[in-house]
């Protein structure tokens, strides 16, 4: 049994981890300032701590008692990022290094959750970890920041695996927020009746990962901690346009859905898709909650069903 240290426990992929972590026999202290998390959710089992992670005190502190941080805090959104850049940088990148200098310091292994984002726009064929990084958002530039520093201590001997996330889907993902993720706010459209709006020609494709799957990354990455860096996609290698997605969901939803042309998007990633390679070598993992079964899990979930 391990201690472990969870930022941004209380939000969609926070929540899920903490309870994996629990129930396969680890303690969990959260650290969250609630600002878009849910400590109701939180598994009574975990111990909260409210706070931000632009206070490096506080993170120093929580990280004496632990053996291992996981560090999810974030501004988790391109747009939420770009609504307030100062505030996003702040948390984004000062988390990150507060994390980074709180493992450090206890002398504990971390795992850094950085994105996808950070590659910017690499085309349609799929990224390993050595592609050139160009970020096009704030977000993903923070978050770049953010690798660079536990780069930088793990040459001065912090163990750091940093997981680069694709597009995470699964139940407990909050589509009424402005910036809920494509796959929640479709099957809310479509559960309400509404059309589902795909942006631009539907062409633009995503590699979207299970929640279950990403968590068993993060858990395999907190407890093999490797000396020095490690950088790994969180990624199935599977890519799905988003005019794909809508006729999945549609199909799933049954009924008589419509699918219409949105207002476009600004992020300007055409294409987001991960090479799993990588992380199937360090850590042996592999995606393996295929689409069909993710959405309908999700739909579940989302029609108050949680077959899970
Ligand atoms: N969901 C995805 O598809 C995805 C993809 C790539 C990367 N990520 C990254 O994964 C991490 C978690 O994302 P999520 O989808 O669970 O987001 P989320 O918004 O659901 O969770 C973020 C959590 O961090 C907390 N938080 C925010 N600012 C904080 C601060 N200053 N101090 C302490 N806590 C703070 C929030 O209250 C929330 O509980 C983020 O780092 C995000 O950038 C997510």
């Amino acid at each position: 049994m391990a201690r472990y240290l969870i930022t941004g426990g209380c939000g969609f992929i926070g929540l899920h981890l903490t309870a994996a972590l629990l129930q396969a026999g680890h303690s969990a202290t959260v650290l969250d300032d609630l600002s878009s998390g849910n400590p109701a959710k939180l598994p009574a089992a975990a111990r909260l701590e409210e706070g931000c992670v632009t206070d490096a005190g506080t993170l120093a502190r929580l990280a004496e008692g632990v053996d291992g941080v996981i560090h999810l805090a974030a501004i988790a959104s391109i747009a939420a990022a770009e609504a307030n850049p100062e505030r996003a940088h702040a948390v984004n990148a000062g988390g990150a290094a507060n994390a980074v200098a709180a493992a450090t310091r206890s002398r504990i292994p971390l795992v850094l959750i950085s994105s996808a984002a950070v590659y910017g726009d690499a085309g349609p064929g799929a990224v390993s970890e050595a592609y050139p990084c160009r970020p096009l958002s704030a977000y993903g530039a923070d978050k770049l920041q953010g690798e660079q520093y536990a780069l930088k201590a793990a040459e001065n001997g912090l163990s750091a695996t940093i997981v680069r996330p694709f597009n995470v889907y699964g139940p407990g993902q909050d589509a009424s927020s402005p910036y809920a993720g494509v796959i929640s706010r479709f099957i809310a459209a479509a559960l309400s009746g509404d059309p589902l709006r795909v942006n631009g020609d539907g062409s633009q494709s995503r590699d979207f990962i299970y929640i279950d799957d990403l968590v068993r990354l993060l858990i395999a990455a907190i407890s093999q901690p490797r000396p020095g860096a490690v950088i790994v996609n969180g990624c199935t290698g599977i890519a799905t346009s988003v005019r794909e997605l809508a006729l999945k969901i549609r199909h799933l939803c049954g009924g008589d859905i419509r699918i219409e042309p949105g207002p476009g998007r600004s992020s300007g990633v055409a294409h987001s898709l991960g090479d799993p390679r990588r992380a199937a070598e360090q850590f042996g993992f592999r995606a393996e909650v295929a689409l069909a079964d993710g959405l309908q899990r999700t739909l579940a979930w989302q029609r108050g069903t949680d077959l899970q």
